[in-house]
């Protein structure tokens, strides 16, 4: 009876699992699949040369996993660089396992055009390979890597901070080493994999922005439900954007492009996110999402 009972559950999973599957894969290499969130965010004290900076963040590719260097060369071309980004943040989980297409994937990456620069941190899944070879590869894609790490970027006689600290799940993330020296009144953005980080951002921290990523959105969703599941430390902030701290901290999950163990998106697209920096007069909302 019990066996019987297997089969049965094991056929209807099949049944349900696989056209839902062949659907995503068809849907995936679609062009219009990928979807653009545009928001803009205001702070009263970004520096003023920074006013309307344009951050472009995306998030977990999974290179190797239904999704391969000619299709981030696609989405590069087709999504990215046509939005004109300042600043390109890439909030880790670019390889599903170890390293693939080594190659191929440093020069798509190197394609993507940012005069502010590109930035990116290490994700759980970029532990199947060494950190030290990630940063290599990051390197060669004109990438920096922030493993605890920070850097100012200059515009004129101003600057701004980016900071990134290492994945929680296998990593050792260090906001203290990674803001070490900190200077009063900086303007800071951090790239965190796991947005649940945003938790352990004491006030000691200034963090004005977090982009995160790691959740996937959870993947599978259902509508007036919500995600069914999302992994550790991707639990409470799963989705889109968390005024935090009464708005002193803003936080962004993005839902990632690729996908992680099941090849299935439901309710649920890939997302690139657009974030208009804006130096706002007191008063004014800190945030509003912008109809693309
Ligand atoms: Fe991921």
């Amino acid at each position: 009876m019990r066996r019987a009972v297997e089969a049965v559950s094991v056929m209807i999973e099949r049944m349900l699992l696989l056209p839902a599957a062949a659907y995503t894969r068809a849907r995936y290499k679609g062009e219009n699949w990928v979807e653009l969130t545009s928001i803009e965010l205001s702070y009263s004290h970004l520096p003023e040369a920074f006013d309307g900076t344009r951050v472009l963040v995306f998030s977990d590719v999974h290179l190797g996993h239904y999704y391969y260097s000619r299709d981030l060369a696609s989405l590069i071309k087709q999504s990215i660089n046509p939005l004109r980004p300042d600043l390109v943040c890439f909030t880790g989980d670019l390889f599903d396992k170890k390293m693939t297409e080594r190659e191929q994937v440093i020069s798509a990456l190197r394609m993507i055009k940012a005069p502010l620069g590109k930035y990116a941190v290490l994700g759980n899944h970029d532990y199947y390979d060494s950190p030290g070879r990630m940063r290599n590869m990051y390197r060669q894609a004109d990438f920096t890597m922030l493993l605890n790490e920070s850097t100012f970027i200059h515009r004129g006689d101003q600057a701004i901070r980016i900071a990134g600290v290492d994945d929680m799940v296998k990593g050792r993330p260090d906001l203290h080493k990674a803001l070490h020296p900190l200077k009063e009144d900086e303007f800071i953005i951090l790239l965190s994999h796991a947005p649940d980080f945003a938790d352990r951002i004491s006030n000691d921290f200034p963090v004005s922005f977090q982009a995160s990523g790691h959740s996937h959105g959870g993947q599978v969703r259902l509508p007036g439900i919500g995600h069914l599941t999302a992994p550790l430390y991707g639990r409470k902030y799963v989705n889109g954007l968390y005024p935090l701290k009464e708005g002193e901290l803003m936080l962004y999950t993005n839902r990632g492009i690729g996908l992680s163990v099941f090849p299935i998106r439901f309710w649920c697209k890939p997302e690139i996110t657009l974030i208009t920096l804006k130096t706002k007069p007191l008063n004014c909302p800190n945030s509003k999402k912008i109809e693309n």
